[in-house]
């Protein structure tokens, strides 16, 4: 049954029942009280630049499209013709005046208005087209990330987001100034639970072991930046409504500081000699080579979304043991291709299809989910830490970044969502 409190007690933070990656109706139950309930991750406005641009994605289970309409709004309409419920529109992204059914050719307005009927004589009477939009989700955006949600009377967006807004402030910095584009994506569906991959996020205690052939593949210096895992200021603070930040204090790059020391990396030397020879600054090369280094942390956001580095990630359940992960490359829309192709570079090295991290990953979750098959009320322990789990000056729980704090954030909110009446 999936009654509340189907899931082991939940008054217990440290654990949760296997079952909650296998069970296909936790999964239905998962889609309703919280995909359809809150704010979840839909685009990013540079993947929609333009009035006319749109792009599909998923809301939960529901296919959406994304668009800018004319007045420069953001919509997030279901996929779904109000016909007889064919998709209306087939295409990861484009630009269009408008959707039409393949099926009988109903015509849909960027906002989703019904536009035109064929034939309508035998509608006489029976069909007010004002009355048959495609359905529309709440849509909100805070610094270019645009979130829609199904439940009208949720709470606006930015107060969702709450502490996690200082954190996706800092994320994109490494912007320089210009605003954020996404320059490249990459998406990939691994066999296992959505839940695997939003603990995976702040997971910090799995890196120096997962990811030995990444740390095999780069130089000495960004080898170096592993040291975080013994360093006392390398912390997760969980931020409340699920989510969660891994800050990786010996790689951290406060990009609000610059007081001209920083050491350039050789393996940059060419990015500068290139920055050099277009006419650019010393401050600007200096600035554009600090934030090739990402922004040192992990900000995870409950229920579907992550900002990490140079990238950041989405993640779409498909099924109880399927979820569709896109990462996203980021860049400056109007700054130095140059260094837009490095980062583009850094980020295939580590999440591309042939790079050294995110298939090591996908790896161990698949065998997460293997695992789970049997025994559905064996617990999955995410207790690491609790024992020096304490409160940062903020007020946060906070406890060191190879801990399960962001996990148990997580799950917190998952389940509250899940026994909510
Ligand atoms: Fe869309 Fe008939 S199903 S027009
Ligand atoms: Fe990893």
């Amino acid at each position: 049954s999936t009654a509340p409190g189907a899931f082991g007690d939940l008054s217990e933070a440290d654990r949760i029942a296997g079952r909650v990656y296998t069970d296909p109706e936790i999964f239905d139950e998962e889609m309703k009280r919280i995909f359809y309930k809150t704010w979840v991750w839909v685009a990013h406005e540079s993947e929609i630049p333009e009035a006319g641009s749109f792009k599909t994605t998923h809301v939960g289970a529901e296919p959406v499209i994304v668009t800018r309409d004319r007045k420069d709004n953001f919509n997030t309409l279901v996929n779904r013709c109000r016909h007889r419920g064919a998709t209306v529109c087939d295409q990861r992204s484009g630009k269009a005046n408008g959707f039409t059914c393949p099926y009988h050719n109903w015509s849909y307005a960027l906002d989703g208005r019904l536009r035109g009927v064929p034939y309508p004589d035998g509608y006489e009477g029976v069909l007010d087209k004002k009355d048959f939009p495609l359905h529309t989700l709440r849509t909100e955006s805070y610094l270019g990330m645009i979130f829609a949600t199904f439940n009208q009377d949720i709470e606006p967006l930015e107060d969702f987001l709450g502490d996690a807004k200082i954190w996706m402030e800092r994320f994109l910095k490494q912007s320089n100034g210009f605003p954020t584009k996404v320059i490249g994506i990459h998406k990939f569906r691994f066999r296992g639970n959505w839940k695997i991959q939003l603990e995976n996020t702040t997971d910090g205690y799995h890196f120096p072991m997962v990811h030995k052939s990444w740390m095999a593949s780069v130089d000495a210096e960004t080898a170096d930046m592993m040291s975080f895992m013994d360093d006392p200021k390398s912390v997760t603070h969980a931020l409340g409504n699920g989510h969660s930040v891994a800050i990786m204090a010996h790689s951290h790059v406060d990009l609000d500081i610059d007081d001209g020391t920083e050491e350039i990396q050789p393996r940059f030397a060419h990015l500068v000699e290139e920055l050099e020879a277009a006419g650019e600054s010393p401050e600007r090369i200096r600035r554009y080579m600090r934030s090739m280094h990402g922004c040192g942390f992990n900000l995870n956001m409950f229920p579907n979304a992550a900002m990490s580095s140079s990238f950041f990630r989405i993640l779409v359940p498909i099924s109880v043991d399927q979820t569709e992960v896109w990462h996203m490359a980021i860049g400056m829309d109007g700054g130095p291709e140059s260094v837009n192709r490095e980062r583009l570079r850094i980020h295939e090295h580590f999440q591309g299809p042939f790079g050294f991290g995110s298939p090591d990953d996908a790896e161990g979750w698949d065998r997460v989910q293997l695992g789970a098959a049997g025994q559905p009320d064996m617990p999955i322990m995410v207790n690491r830490g609790l024992g020096r789990e304490h409160l940062s000056d903020e007020g946060w729980p906070t406890s060191h970044v190879t801990d399960e704090t962001g996990m148990r954030e997580s799950y917190k909110m998952w389940k509250k969502m899940m026994s909510d009446d």
